[in-house]
């Protein structure tokens, strides 16, 4: 079965290529990624000779391009994950993610819809997608399946528009699909513009930790591996033309989250305890900042058996041993680009 994988040298997707490549070697899989500031092959450095596997350097807003990859391999699966990522980022250049999360999800979707048109028995167009497009909740409640979307930032208003693209080519075309929607992910390879890798390096370098107005924003938090762990149930279990939430049934708001990680980052470091929380500093509020995210995730729970795996605590000195046996890492993505990103968010 050849399937193809987008997104695949970012944070989420090359927990999900490393999964399938190893655990389905039945599997030939393709990893497509454009390599943006957020894709890096570092992260697959360990599955990159595998015998099942190929990285695809690629755009998904290339249409000509990606009907050329599908009529090559005649795909069977589709697992998409690439997107652009960052609502910080959305809010200075929406247009990018209209290109990448709308046009380029189009693209796949037509791409499929062609080579499946046929005969689309046993073929899967995966649609990974994000709590986030429910916009936001007060302090009650749970997002479930049937959350009216609500989207509030550029980002969560163009991954709603791919979700709505997705089932009308289920509605339209017959084409068989299954869609998740997930809460926020922590873990290894996090790039270090997003919440906790952020304040992991700004930790480890002694830099502010900046967080948004009050600190009292809420979310509920998911390992990365965990999130894997569901794709790969939905991908083989899931009822075609579903959606299916994911959560870690694991609110935090912001500056708790915080101080949590700054504890326990003084104790890796051998550093006396309220060491890193001296660096808090409030800064101004995101715009249209959503207050609170929260994920009902009994359907997935109930029909495939899928829950968390570790607590919120054993995630999260996985995540920071990882930063602090990956240097390496660290320093290569945080040179260049990196420091003119940070100057004109932070500065
Ligand atoms: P990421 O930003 O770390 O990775 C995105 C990947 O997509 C990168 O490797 C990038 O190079 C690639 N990419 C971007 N534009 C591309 C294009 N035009 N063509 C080909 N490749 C391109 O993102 P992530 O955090 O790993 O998120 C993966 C998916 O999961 C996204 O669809 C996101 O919306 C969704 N999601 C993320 C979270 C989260 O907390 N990170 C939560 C729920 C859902
Ligand atoms: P983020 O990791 O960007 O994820 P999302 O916006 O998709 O939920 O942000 C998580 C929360 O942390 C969110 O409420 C915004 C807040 N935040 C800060 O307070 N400071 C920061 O520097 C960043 C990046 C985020």
């Amino acid at each position: 079965m050849n399937i193809l994988i987008t997104g695949g040298a970012g944070f989420i997707g090359s927990h999900v290529v490393r999964r399938f490549v190893t655990n389905y070697p039945g599997y030939y899989i393709y990893n497509l990624d454009a390599l943006t500031y957020a894709g890096n092959l570092e992260n697959l450095r360990d599955v990159e000779d595998a015998p099942n596997y190929t990285f695809i350097k690629g755009d998904i807003v290339d249409a000509n391009f990606v009907n050329s990859l599908f009529d090559k391999h005649k795909f069977e699966g589709v697992i998409h994950l690439a997107a652009e990522s960052h609502v910080d980022r959305s809010i200075t250049d929406p247009l990018a993610f209209v290109r990448t999360n709308i046009i380029g999800t189009v693209n796949l979707l037509n791409a499929a819809r062609d080579l499946w048109k046929d005969n689309a028995d046993s073929k899967r167009f995966y649609h990974i997608s994000t709590d986030e497009v429910y916009g936001s909740l007060g302090a009650e409640g749970l997002f479930t399946e049937t959350t009216s979307y609500d989207p509030n930032s550029p980002y969560s208003a163009s991954k709603a528009s791919s979700d709505h693209f997705v089932r009308a080519y289920g509605e339209t075309y017959g084409l068989p699909y299954v869609l998740t929607n997930c809460s926020n992910n922590y873990g290894p390879n996090h790039f270090p513009e997003k919440l906790i890798p952020l304040f992991i390096n700004n930790i480890i370098e002694n830099k502010p930790l900046p967080v948004y107005g009050d600190g009292k924003y809420t979310r509920d938090w998911l390992f990365v591996e965990d999130h894997a762990l569901a794709i790969d149930l939905v991908f083989h279990k899931g009822k075609n033309h579903e959606t299916y939430n994911i959560g870690g049934f694991n609110e935090w708001q912001n500056i708790d989250l915080v101080k949590l990680l700054c504890d326990l980052m003084d104790k890796k470091l051998g550093r006396d305890k309220g060491t890193s929380e001296k660096l808090i500093i409030y800064v101004k509020d995101r715009p249209g900042h959503d207050l609170r995210y929260a994920i009902d995730a009994s359907k997935i729970n109930k029909e495939l058996g899928w829950k968390p795996s570790v607590t919120f605590e054993q995630g999260l000195e996985l995540t920071i041993d990882w930063y602090l046996s990956n240097e390496e890492w660290l320093k290569n993505v945080t040179s260049g680009d990196y420091q003119a990103y940070y100057e004109k968010m932070y500065n």
